[in-house]
């Protein structure tokens, strides 16, 4: 079978209209087709595995403070909507956990690893709900792709490498070198860091190849020409009506 269009994924859920990493926004990205949903995972002081993006709570909740130094029972009262509009107050954190419930495979997700030594117990909460076929581990962090993939070498892995890998061909094929040392199965990109010649080289590497975050029409339209296999956008809608159009 032919692909005709990359894969979509709803970057910290539907994150262009909804608060980012929320319950709202994973339940508003599975209304479209999307082919993902992607998170961000952090530790609390009491050692709960929490979805949130920043080190601290302080630009998308009402409260302060860095995630490791506050509790779960803390966390878990701080509003995640309020920033974006009293519409949406009332939203919380969640914890991996709420979210794996939420998402249960109805779709692909993407757990991005954002604290080295994470690892293990992220695997333990992806195995206890039957998760490790529907999820890809993702991570800035070549060792925690190397460390997930000794614990779990069947679950599939993805290093993200970020615009500074684009600075010349040298640093582009030190990541790829990186994802392959790792044992990583996919890489994803900075699009400002890719060209055709380089997704090629990745994929004569046998590395599936994603990108993010693609927010405008011209820009996807410019990597599916380049041959990217997967997007990553805050507007999901909008990408997937142009690519179905
Ligand atoms: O998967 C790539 C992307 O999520 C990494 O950037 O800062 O949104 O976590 P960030
Ligand atoms: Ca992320």
């Amino acid at each position: 079978m032919v692909r005709t269009r990359p894969l979509i994924v709803a970057h910290r859920g539907f994150s262009g209209r909804f608060p980012e990493n929320t319950i709202r926004a994973f339940q508003e990205a599975l209304k479209l087709p999307v082919d993902a949903i992607e998170l961000d995972v952090r530790t609390t002081a009491d050692s709960v595995l929490v979805v949130i993006h920043d080190e601290t709570v302080d630009r998308t909740t009402n409260g302060s403070g860095r995630v490791r130094d506050l509790t779960w029972d803390e966390i878990r009262h701080l509003d995640a909507g309020i920033q974006r509009g009293e519409k949406f107050a009332g939203e919380r954190i969640p914890s991996l956990d709420e979210a794996l419930e939420t998402i249960q495979g109805k779709t692909m997700l993407l757990v991005e690893i954002k604290e080295t030594g994470t690892e293990e117990r992220i695997i333990k909460v992806l195995d206890r709900h039957a998760a490790l076929e529907w999820v890809t581990l993702v991570s800035f962090h070549a060792d925690a792709i190397a460390a997930a993939k000794k614990i779990a070498p069947q679950i599939s892995c993805m290093l993200i490498g970020g615009r500074d890998i684009g600075s010349s061909d040298a640093a582009f094929s030190d990541f790829v070198r990186a994802a392959l040392n790792s044992y990583a199965n996919a890489v994803t990109v900075h699009y400002a860091a890719l060209t055709e010649e380089r997704i090629r080289y990745c994929h004569q590497h046998h590395l599936f190849v994603g990108t993010w975050t693609v927010d405008e029409e011209d820009l996807a339209e410019k990597l599916v020409l380049m041959g990217a296999d997967e997007i990553a956008t805050n507007f999901p809608d909008i990408l997937l009506a142009m690519l179905t159009a």
